[in-house]
């Protein structure tokens, strides 16, 4: 009998291929490069072993490959029967997720780690901003990867994936200290963790420590291969430092190297999309020049990438480079046909981003307002929220209400406001 490294049996008969699968399941928690090769060479070398199939099938799902997981998904299905209980219970959650049927995953995802909570490939799902209960488009989604998180400690010791998790759900609930306590012990666990290195940068940048931030980003990043799922969002994160200490060099060698849509990034397409369409946006606001054509081209993506509306997280940063572009038809698309469940938040944000562009500005903070009271519903992090928030301090601003974001601004992001990171003097 062979089993996983959070003990979990596997009918896979060879040593080997359960260490091969350890190692490729790790390489998915971590974040690490040679993700879909380390699955791969667990189908090659026992391709009757379903879950390998599983954990490759959500490795191309991670990477938005959507047909090439649902071919490793077919063959895990095709699979003869003599799985464990958990086996087949796990193939199937994947299966649903997979296959789009959102709300049928999670709650199969949710039986499914009440029984075996240290099914940790199951469990990563739901554990991050970017996972199940972070695109719900529900209230209080971040109290909730808190609760789920809370609720797993316990069933994994000093586990770094686990504890790092954990420590991203207490820092975007705002329990920044305990968070930081939590990604050290994490992060001393296992250095190269690239979900790790994220938490801890979300921290930094909460905590408004931008030079620190940079600097030890920056180490972090050196050795990090481009393949690695985290490669282009870290080098956002990295750049929003720079443009927070005026380095607009650095930024754009950062953006133009791991972010933009032709600077050749191997991250996923909603990290592509959203963290350029961000950056330009954050910087015009921090009063750096953007080309028109750097607008055009992150439009362009989000139509190719992105034709149908239902995540408003990727809506919302769709909508801002269209309007940013000039692109009217497409961002007349969004706002008439918003689709999923923070879809009623959508054409608001997308109405400010067109005022802005028409420089507008009192319609703009009219439009961003209405998004405010529960703006966390269209999912993504604090940090990459901080966008529509610094769009609506600059509309303010520019609209001569000057008062009005400075309170603004000290009631939502009070530990920002006096950093460099508030552009909205400009
Ligand atoms: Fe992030």
């Amino acid at each position: 009998m062979q089993t996983d490294r959070y003990d979990n049996t596997i009918t896979t008969a060879s040593a080997a291929v359960a260490d091969a699968y350890a190692d490729a399941v790790d390489c998915l928690l971590a974040g690490a490069p040679g993700l879909i090769p380390a699955f791969e060479a667990v189908t090659e070398a026992d391709p009757a072993f379903a879950l390998g199939w599983v954990g490759l099938a959500r490795a191309h799902q991670s990477f938005g490959a959507m047909p090439a997981a649902g071919q490793a998904m077919e063959r895990a299905r095709s699979l003869p029967a003599g799985l464990t209980e958990r086996e087949r219970s796990h193939l199937n959650a994947f299966d649903l997720l997979i296959a789009g049927k959102g709300p049928q995953a999670y709650a199969a995802i949710r039986a499914h780690v009440n029984t075996w909570p240290r099914d940790a490939l199951v469990a990563q799902t739901c554990s991050s901003v970017f996972g199940l209960i972070g695109f719900s488009g529900q209230p209080g989604r971040e109290a909730e990867i808190l609760a789920f998180t809370a609720a797993l400690m316990p069933h994994y010791g000093e586990d770094w994936w686990m504890t790092s998790q954990y420590a991203f759900a207490l820092c975007e609930n705002g329990a920044l200290a305990r968070a930081e306590a939590q990604i050290d012990r994490a992060l001393a666990l296992r250095d190269r963790n690239a979900h790790g290195a994220h938490v801890r940068s979300h921290i930094l940048y909460e905590t408004g420590r931008t030079a620190e931030g940079r600097a030890w980003l920056s180490d972090w990043l050196a050795p990090y291969a481009r393949d690695g799922i985290m490669y282009g969002h870290l080098t956002w994160h990295s750049a929003l430092w720079s443009l927070a200490e005026r380095d607009t060099e650095a930024m754009w060698a950062q953006v133009d190297a791991a972010v933009a849509p032709d600077s050749g990034s191997l991250s996923p397409g909603i990290n592509v999309l959203t963290d350029t369409a961000s950056i330009l946006q954050r910087a015009m606001m921090a009063g750096v020049a953007v080309s028109a054509d750097r607008w055009a081209a992150v439009s362009a993506y989000a139509l190719q990438a992105f034709p149908a509306t239902g995540n408003a997280f990727i809506d919302v940063h769709a909508a801002l480079a269209h309007a940013m572009a000039g692109n009217d038809a497409a961002l007349e698309a969004i706002i008439t046909a918003p689709a999923g469940p923070a879809a009623d938040l959508v054409p608001g944000l997308a109405c400010g981003f067109r005022a802005m562009a028409a420089e507008d500005w009192g319609a703009a903070s009219e439009n961003l307002t209405g998004a405010m009271s529960d703006l966390a519903r269209i999912g993504g992090s604090r940090a990459q929220r901080d966008l529509v928030e610094q769009c609506l301090l600059t509309s303010l601003i520019r609209d001569g209400r000057e008062r009005e974001a400075q309170d603004i601004a000290r009631l939502r992001r009070p530990l920002l406001v006096s950093g460099a990171d508030t552009h909205a003097t400009h």
